[in-house]
């Protein structure tokens, strides 16, 4: 299995870490390639407290990769713009609305846009885990056309009856849903089981 997980300048830095880490740890997955928006290094900065592109995916993982390759935004000839690029789908963790705007118009401005534009266009699965609240009617409309075109709207909106202990806990349940929905169902996943 190949993934491509995209970070973008919406709150929730700590849910694409959580997701490095657990791909980086599945031996299920082969390859993953990693792109962070321009703009998400601001906010990685404000949340993990980590700064700057330089070493960027070292940091967020605790660790030297193994599997995971870090690609520019900016570099739009990447392997994973092609649709001969073998991929087994994207992953959006978080996904900004205005990052959403650009993948429900088809703007293909970025590496990020253009991969998960490629990806609706061959069918793969694109997960944007969106972020924001309220939502107004454009973000509205944006998830609408997106969903439409194929990708999964997957808002990032925690569980809590599984009674998380802290932030960690929360992002690390929240990554176990969607990679299970990626078809790489988690060991520490926590499983509704009501009582008898
Ligand atoms: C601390 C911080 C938190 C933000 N949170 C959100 C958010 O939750 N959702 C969102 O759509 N934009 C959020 N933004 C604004 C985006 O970063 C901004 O719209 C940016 O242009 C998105 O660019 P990108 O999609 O290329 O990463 C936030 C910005 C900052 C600085």
């Amino acid at each position: 299995m190949q993934l491509t997980i995209a970070i973008t300048g919406a709150s929730g830095a700590i849910l694409g870490r959580e997701a490095l880490r657990a791909l980086e740890a599945d031996e299920r997955v082969a390859k993953v390639h990693f792109v962070a928006s321009e703009n998400s290094l601001r906010v990685i900065a404000e949340e993990l407290g980590i700064s700057g592109r330089a070493n960027l995916l070292e940091k967020l993982l605790g660790a030297h990769p193994a599997k995971t390759i870090q690609l520019s935004d900016a570099d739009i000839g990447a392997p994973i713009a092609s649709g001969s690029h073998p991929s087994s789908g994207m992953v959006i963790l978080p996904c900004s609305m205005g990052t959403l705007a650009a993948i429900a118009l088809g703007l293909a401005n970025s590496l990020i846009a253009r991969a998960a534009d490629v990806t609706l266009k061959e069918r793969r699965p694109l997960i944007l885990c969106v972020r924001e609240t309220p939502f107004n009617r454009i973000h509205l409309r944006n998830m609408t056309l997106a969903a439409e075109a194929g990708a999964t709207i997957f808002p990032v909106i925690p569980a809590f009856y599984n009674h998380p202990v802290d932030t960690t806990e929360m992002a690390r349940q929240f990554v176990c849903r969607v990679l299970a929905h990626v078809g790489l169902p988690q060991p520490g996943a926590c499983v509704w089981k009501p009582e008898e």
